[in-house]
């Protein structure tokens, strides 16, 4: 079960993310990433980051905490961009959240060194979720006080968009070329 809250201010959109995050404070004062149910990848996309988020959480990897976020779309008459006011007033009700790491920075492979081990849990996780979404162009990891976080899983078990693809889709080796780890000699087999 996620804890559940309720967004009281819609803070700004954050304009790095495809999907439009935004970024909300909730009756509990804490500030959150919010994850709107009205964005055009669709719900399949959140289930796909609850799933995997907290898989990744019980296989030892860090990820922010995710809530669920009910969300009155009543939030977004005050907002001046029209399409962040479209995704608030096409998202009330629960939406996803995770808690807002506050400072971080986006992973960049050239600027932190990661260790084999770490690297090759990392990479092995993301093959077994079919993740598509951790290149080195968009790796879709943050750096916080010194560790690696993971994000974002809404572009994984891609089969579920099309189940009679999955069996196929879970023989085919996974390409980890342009993974963003994959210069770190990532160790697999220790991993697995
Ligand atoms: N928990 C968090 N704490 C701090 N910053 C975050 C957090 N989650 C996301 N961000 C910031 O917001 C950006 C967009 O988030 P995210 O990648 O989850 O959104 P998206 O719309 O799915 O993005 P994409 O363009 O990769 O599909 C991240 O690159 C990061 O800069
Ligand atoms: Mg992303």
């Amino acid at each position: 079960m996620l804890k559940e809250v309720i967004a009281t201010r819609f803070i700004t959109p954050l304009r790095e993310g495809g999907s439009l995050p935004g970024l909300v404070e909730a009756d509990d004062l804490a500030a959150y990433v919010l994850k709107f149910t009205g964005a055009g990848q669709g719900r399949k996309t959140l289930v796909a980051e609850v799933v995997c988020g907290e898989l990744a959480r019980r296989l030892g990897l860090r990820v922010p905490r995710l809530v669920t976020v009910e969300l009155d779309s009543v939030l977004g008459l005050g907002e001046p961009d029209q399409q962040v006011q479209d995704l608030l007033r096409s998202s009330g009700g629960t939406n996803l959240g995770m808690d807002f790491l506050s400072g971080a920075l986006g992973f960049d492979p050239l600027a932190f060194p990661v260790d084999r081990a770490e690297a090759g849990r990392i990479v092995w996780f993301d093959a077994l979720i079919n993740n598509v979404d951790r290149s080195w162009r968009n790796p879709n990891l943050l750096m916080h006080r010194g560790d690696l976080w993971l994000i974002d899983h809404g572009a994984t078990m891609i089969w579920h968009h099309n189940w009679p693809s999955a069996e196929a889709s879970a023989a085919r080796p996974y390409d980890a070329s342009d993974h963003a780890l994959a210069r770190f000699r990532p160790d697999i087999a220790a991993a697995a």
